[in-house]
């Protein structure tokens, strides 16, 4: 009956009596009804503690839910063995115990349907305390997602053991599993690529770390295995999968880490097409071994342009019901002169049609307007459709013809509002608007939360103006192809050259990118042109791969998908923080780790670092 004098009667090490008297014989959480009857030995963490006039009852948690466990004093361990084992009732949260007793059936009316052990309890004749807890920093039980995340992150340890955590992290598991047999069964095979290495341009800065045996060169960690999924198609692997750590040091928020996960492909002899077939079986298997929800193929295809257009964003989360508008035909002779000039000057009046925004408020629409101009808009007209009228501040200088127009073209009528932008830039006008719409979208909640709605934005430009730099640089990253009829163009007109890339996109979020590459090194070494990138830089950065591009290369394609993104949307969540076991701060700092950390003088000197101090660098 008690544990440590049955112990003293076998001659066995402890390791060998904790598996035959207390290892578990059951998760808590299976102890249904079948059990009853038997005796059972279950290991887990004490939830919750009810005293009831001397009989305690715990709830008994491991990773397959909870149990309940009565404590009788007269019977248990509390009334007997008291000085050996802790008393039950000194057991207190997350303390870790084995447990033995008999499953009874639970009194009628105390049963919890909504617990798979909710019809049982397990009658406590023994237990064994294998550790005490430190008092909780957090409760580790319900109600915690009201807990700062500063706190979660410091104790991600006890953070994990909530049944959120639990549930996000194996259904990340669920993704790796599902992944590696989908793509196997599909003739590709997990290769891994350095993770020290030479940069990889992806639009973020290196992680550096230097070399010791080569004193004064660095190696990067990569941003994504481009080159090195590139160079395999020239070695001849044809369909080559991993799932691999990025690294990229960009300002964070709430869908960026500094390190992340991606399925990584690429294919050989392939077009845009055979990539996208293949990843929406993908999402389709997925979908229903994860969910058991049938994602419809092939998912909408959609150019860059026409994204921006209808939705101001090149990732359009669809489920909005709102498109924006192009005003042009009202205001391209009308009498209000300023947005007339802004077309004549080759700009664009765009419009964003809100149902229901009539009855937003004077000073709720100066929010929006404030908000539009931090965003970078001049102004913001607003326009609302009340009493068979339209009002706002615009409605002075146009005519009724012009007003008339306004609203059939808009399909607006009373009840609604419309906010409208003129700008030079139609992506500007166009980005502000889809900005807007997406924040009074959730504000107002039009968005259909329930549905799901993938899509593939193509037809990106492959170049794009960087102000700051003052040059061109890739939308993508530079080993992607232009569409072919066009590389003539990519030297005199390089912003009008579309890419074959491809992003998937699902509820408004970059799940996935990837495109078609370069597989001439001639045109590759013309796209570094084009990036400013002259001879001798790209054989220095790039030598080796040019060098590769060379020898016979395939043509090949890919992509690579978000796998923290993807298990966020999958379970349920906003941040990505929620599907990483050890995520960072907006700082990139690990607090739970305490990383990163100052280093001694010796190790510096041995890799040849001075360090400035912080003070000196911001005198
Ligand atoms: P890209 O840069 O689009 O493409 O990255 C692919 C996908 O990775 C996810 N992602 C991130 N997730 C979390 N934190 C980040 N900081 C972060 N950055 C990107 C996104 C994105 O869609 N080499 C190419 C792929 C290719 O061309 O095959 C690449 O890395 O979901």
């Amino acid at each position: 009956m008690n544990g440590v004098r049955a112990e003293e009667t076998r001659e066995t090490s402890r390791a060998e009596f904790f598996n035959e008297y207390w290892k578990r014989s059951s998760l808590c959480g299976e102890v249904g009804d079948g059990l009853v009857g038997t005796d059972v030995r279950v290991n887990g963490w004490v939830r919750r503690r009810r005293d009831l006039g001397g009989i305690i009852f715990i709830e008994l948690w491991d990773y397959a839910g909870p149990v309940q466990v009565v404590f009788n004093p007269a019977s248990g361990p509390e009334g007997e063995g008291g000085d050996v084992h802790a008393r039950a009732g000194d057991l207190r949260s997350e303390y870790c115990i084995a447990v033995r007793g008999k499953v009874t059936k639970r009194p009628e009316g105390t049963e919890n349907p909504a617990l798979k052990t909710g019809f049982v309890e397990i009658v406590a004749e023994d237990f064994l305390l294998l550790a005490p807890s430190e008092p909780l920093p957090f409760e580790v039980g319900e109600g915690t997602d009201r807990v700062d995340e500063n706190l979660r992150l410091t104790y991600r340890y006890l953070d994990l053991r909530r049944e959120r955590m639990q549930y996000n992290l194996r259904t990340r598991s669920r993704l790796y599993s599902f992944t590696r047999n989908y793509l196997t069964e599909n003739g590709f095979i997990e290769i891994e690529t350095p993770m020290l290495t030479k940069a990889t341009p992806e639009g973020a800065r290196d992680y550096l770390v230097p070399s010791r045996v080569n004193p004064g060169t660095f190696y990067a960690l990569p941003q994504s295995p481009q080159l090195f999924k590139q160079i395999l198609m020239v070695g001849g692997f044809d369909r080559y999968f991993q799932i691999v750590r990025c690294f990229r040091d960009e300002d964070l928020r709430a869908d960026r880490q500094p390190e992340f996960t991606q399925v990584d492909l690429e294919m050989s002899y392939v077009t845009e097409e055979d990539v996208m077939t293949l990843i929406e079986g993908y999402m389709k298997g997925l979908f229903r071994e994860i969910l058991n929800v049938d994602v419809p193929t092939p998912f909408l295809r959609m150019k860059y342009w026409d994204a921006m257009d209808l939705y101001g964003s090149d990732k359009p989360d669809t489920r909005i019901p709102i498109k924006l508008l192009d005003l042009a035909p009202v205001y391209e002779s009308a009498s209000f002169e300023a947005f007339r000039r802004v077309l004549e000057d080759g700009g664009v009046v765009r419009a964003l049609p809100f149902p229901g925004g009539a009855s937003l408020s004077r000073r709720e629409i100066s929010e929006i307007e404030e908000k539009a101009k931090k965003l970078g808009a001049s102004g913001l007209a607003a326009f609302q459709f009340r009493d068979g009228e339209v009002k706002g501040p615009l409605v002075k200088f146009m005519s009724g013809e012009e007003l008339r127009r306004l609203g059939e073209i808009s399909g607006l009528g009373d009840g609604d509002a419309l906010f409208v932008i003129a700008d030079a830039s139609r992506l500007k006008a166009c980005t502000i608007l889809g900005t807007l719409r997406l924040e009074l979208a959730k504000a107002r909640g039009l968005i259909a939360e329930a549905a799901w709605e993938f899509l593939w934005v193509t037809h990106f430009p492959l170049f794009e103006w960087d102000d700051e730099e003052n040059r061109w640089s890739a939308v993508h990253h530079p080993f992607t192809s232009p569409v072919l009829e066009q590389v003539p163009l990519m030297e005199k007109e390089p912003g009008q050259v579309l890419a074959r890339a491809y992003d998937c996109v699902l509820n408004g979020n970059e799940v996935g990118g990837g495109s078609i590459r370069i597989h001439d090194p001639k045109v590759q070494a013309g796209a570094f042109a084009c990036l400013g990138i002259d001879a001798e830089e790209a054989r220095r950065r790039f030598g080796f791969f040019l060098d590769a591009l060379s020898y016979g290369t395939p043509p090949h394609g890919g992509i690579a998908l978000g796998v923290d993104r993807l298990t966020m949307l999958l379970c349920g969540g906003h941040s990505i923080r929620d599907v990483m076991a050890f995520p960072k701060t907006q700082k990139a700092q690990c607090l739970l780790s305490r990383a990163p950390d100052p280093v001694e003088h010796a190790r510096l000197d041995e890799l040849r670092i001075k360090c400035i101090p912080v003070e000196e660098e911001t005198r």
